[in-house]
């Protein structure tokens, strides 16, 4: 196991990007960037061995400010759509910024996803990275401190901590929106592989992707994930939720009890044999199959089309400040939100499966 640190680039105001990779004994490799604490890239093997890249990206650091729709990158202080671009706590009412349409705020703006945080090697298979977003940042309360360690172990776990205390009552909701493609990017689209998603409910939304405040049973519509489905078997399905988002992009109600970090989707690709499965200790999910990617040229010039890439977002889930039913992600001054992501690369050798 080792972390190397190289270069990466450099932001408009002339400070460095830097790329970490952490690389483990069975040839994974994790790469992510100080610009959003970002992961740019995810090497694992194929069932044959080959390595692929499994993660949607850029090559540049002008190319991750101009033209990313969030790959890879950390999300807050609040991840997905607040509804109206504004919250109330307490008495007062805050307004945040209205980065979608004017009027609805997704994935903060994308303050943090746009940072460029510190970075320091905790371990030999270990970063953390960190970033200090000032009181007021697109409208949200508080000087919030936030801490982020990505590990890569043995058991081909990359798991992402994080931790974050602002000095004012306010909302926390942190994630990674990485974009997966099991075929190794570059590789066509996601629609070949399967899925498992552990979640009885889901919470389906309004025409602005704002959920409604109901957790409906999954049970009988294109959502139901409890049993493994391709990607592609009904996402075109006449269903008015997957009209109105244009294909998956939901949350889901992970099954069991949050605060435990439980198993909450499992991917398959029959083409390239990576297997990934999916734990959060977070109460959500969102499942987004790429549908807005529009062929955006990415890594090594490769266009990143139409559902190339699935995101499994860890999450509280979206518009809970204005949601009293949901899960709360509301942390009082001084209090710690803390959560854990883990994306698992099992050992998919064909060599292991005959034996
Ligand atoms: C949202 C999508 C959005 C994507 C990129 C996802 O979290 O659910 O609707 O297009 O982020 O911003």
């Amino acid at each position: 196991m080792s972390v190397e640190r190289i270069p990466f680039g450099l932001m408009p105001d002339g400070r460095e990007v830097y790329k970490y990779i952490i690389s483990n004994n069975n040839g994974c490799e994790a790469h992510i960037l100080t610009l959003g604490a970002t992961l740019n890239s995810f090497v694992t093997p194929d069932k044959n061995g080959e390595m692929r890249d499994v993660l949607l990206g850029f090559d540049t650091v002008d190319d991750y400010l101009k033209l990313s729709d969030y790959q890879g990158a950390t999300v807050g202080p609040v991840a997905n759509r607040i509804g109206g671009a504004a919250f109330d706590i307490g008495t007062k009412h805050y307004e945040l910024v209205a980065n979608e349409k004017d009027v609805t705020c997704l994935h903060s703006g994308g303050e943090f996803s746009f940072a460029v945080w510190s970075a320091i090697v905790v371990d030999s298979d270990a970063v953390e990275f960190g970033y200090v977003s000032p009181d007021g940042q697109e409208g949200f309360p508080g000087e919030t401190k936030v801490k982020v360690v990505f590990s890569l172990k043995d058991d081909n776990k990359l798991t992402i901590k994080y931790e974050a205390v602002s000095d004012r009552d306010t909302f926390i909701n942190l994630t990674n929106h990485a974009y997966f493609n099991l075929k190794g990017y570059g590789h066509g689209t996601i629609l070949d592989h399967e899925i498992q998603i552990f979640a009885e409910r889901y919470t389906p939304v309004d025409e602005m992707s704002i959920p409604y405040g109901r957790n409906d049973l999954v049970e009988g519509t294109p959502f139901d994930f409890r049993t493994p489905h391709l990607i592609g078997e009904r996402i075109d399905e006449e269903n008015e939720q997957l009209s109105f988002t244009g294909g998956y992009d939901h949350n889901y109600c992970v099954d069991g009890e949050m605060g435990e970090l439980r198993e909450c989707a499992r991917v398959f690709c029959a083409e390239s044999g990576i297997k990934m499965n999916v734990y959060t200790t977070l109460p959500g999910v969102q499942f987004y199959a790429g549908n807005f990617l529009n062929g955006t040229a990415g890594k090594k010039g490769v266009p990143m089309e139409k559902r190339s890439g699935f995101c499994l977002e860890t999450q509280y889930y979206p518009d809970t400040p204005n949601k009293p039913d949901f899960p709360q992600c509301f942390f009082k001054a001084g209090e710690k939100y803390v959560s854990e992501t883990v994306y698992e690369f099992p050992d998919c050798s064909e060599k292991s499966d005959a034996e």
